[in-house]
This record gives C-alpha cells, structure tokens and sequence, in this order.
C-alpha cells in the first residue's frame, strides 16, 4: 500500500453493478482511461488539438460531464470519480450501451459524441502531482460531499491544501465553478475562499451565485436537492 495516498472517505463501490455496467468498465474504460503513472501531456491525451482543457472533479454519474462535453466539442475534458458506478454510468451516457442487449466487443463513442472526455477513475489528489502548472483552462467542482458535521470538517474538498493544487493546476485567469446545496457547504466555501489569495469571486451583484452561468447542464445532485426544496448556489471564482 502507498503510504503517501490521501484517506478517502467516500463510496468507491455500491452493493452490486449490472451486467453492461461491469462490460464498460472491462472493455470501454481502457480506451478513455488515465492511468495516473505519467505527467499529464495535451498531446498524448487527445488525438486533437482542443482550443481548451476543463477538468470535473468527482462527477457523480457523470450526467453534467456528457452534457457539457456534448454542448462544447472544441474543448478537452477530464473528469475524476472514485465510484466505479458513477464512472460505468458516465461510460453508458457516452455509449449508448444500457444493458446485455447492446455489449460489442466493438464498443466505441455514440456516432454524434467527440471523442473530447478522458477518465481518472481514482481519487483526485492522486492525479495533482502528475498535472503541470496552468494545465486546465477551468475547473468543475459540482456538489461536493458537504460533510456538515463540525467534526468532518477537514473532510470538505475546499480547504487551503486543495485550493493551493487547484491554483497551481489552473491558468492565470481561469475558472474555478464550484456549486452547492447545503447552507453550512456555501458558509464553508465563501469564508475558506475569502481567506484565499489565488481567487477573486467574480459575482457582480448579489443575485449572481443563485444563478448557473450560461450552457449549465444540470448534475443528479442538482435535480435532487431542487426536488427535495433546496437551492443550489453557483460560485464562479477566477485564479488571479
Ligand atoms: C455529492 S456527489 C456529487 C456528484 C456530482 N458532481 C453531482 O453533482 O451529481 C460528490 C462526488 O464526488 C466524488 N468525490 C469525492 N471526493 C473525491 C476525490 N477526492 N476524488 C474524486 N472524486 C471524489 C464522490 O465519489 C461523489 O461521487
């Protein structure tokens, strides 16, 4: 075991996953996979030269990470989850493969999709040292676990250790979205952000963080706590 892996506190697996599911992750994954061992290199991961390279961190089932690389087919995306379910169901989104019905050995993207999304199916923090200065464009932190307890705190994804990775990792002048549901999350990210120097909130007037900026795509997360009566903030912050 590296001794030097962060502690993960979330699900890396649910109780069982169907047929086609464990199909996509077997035979689709290791044609969009990062593997983690090398520095990250634009050139290796795409067979295009894309005008810009976003990243999703913890993507959940993937459905704002299909959506938005659907809508912008000129930027490179890497999307990050430690769930396998979550990753087979993103891999269903941009196959078309749903169950036993549809497994082909010839499995490929569905005929519309650009081949535009590349996969770290591990934690994050394992993939920071293996990313270059200024690599993404913008980043994606979209519902992250609220951990609401007091004594979880050090659990929350936005703290100064990540922050400073996510500043390194990121251009000058570029994006960090980041949104929330949970009232204690939004407290949390508006004083542990107020506390940062790499990042500016580029909220303009008050109302700005009750709205997703243009071409959102909406996450589960979302459209479950929208379901359930709460509502999402969106903070967009840019790296000074
Ligand atoms: C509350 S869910 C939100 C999922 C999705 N963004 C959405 O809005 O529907 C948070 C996700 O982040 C993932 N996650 C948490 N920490 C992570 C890390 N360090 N690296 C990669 N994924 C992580 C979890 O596995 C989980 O799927």
């Amino acid at each position: 075991m590296d001794i030097s892996a962060p502690k993960f506190f979330g699900r890396r697996k649910g109780r069982t996953i169907r047929k086609a599911k464990s199909f996509l992750l077997e035979h689709f994954l290791p044609q969009v996979q990062i593997d983690g061992a090398a520095e990250l290199d634009k050139k290796h991961l795409f067979d295009t030269d894309f005008d810009e390279i976003h990243l999703e961190i913890g993507f959940g089932d993937g459905a704002h990470l299909a959506g938005i690389s659907a809508l912008k087919k000129n930027v490179g995306f890497i999307g990050v989850e430690v769930f396998q379910n979550g990753v087979a169901h993103l891999l269903s989104l941009m196959t078309g493969v749903k169950d036993a019905a549809h497994m082909d050995e010839n499995i490929s993207l569905l005929v519309d999709r650009a081949d535009n999304v590349r996969i770290f199916d591990d934690d994050v923090r394992l993939l920071f040292q293996k990313i270059p200065d200024g690599f993404f464009d913008k980043i994606y932190l979209l519902f992250p676990d609220p951990w609401p307890k007091k004594r979880h705190a050090d659990r929350r994804f936005i703290n100064p250790d990540n922050l400073k990775a996510l500043a390194r990792i990121l251009k000058s002048g570029g994006i960090l979205q980041i949104a929330t549901d949970h009232p204690i999350y939004k407290r949390h990210v508006l004083r542990t952000m107020h506390a940062n120097n790499d990042f500016v909130w580029t909220a303009k007037t008050s109302n700005d963080w009750r709205y997703p900026p243009q071409d959102w795509v909406e996450t589960k997360y979302q459209k479950k706590a929208v379901k359930e009566g709460r509502t999402p903030v969106f903070f967009e912050y840019r790296r000074l």
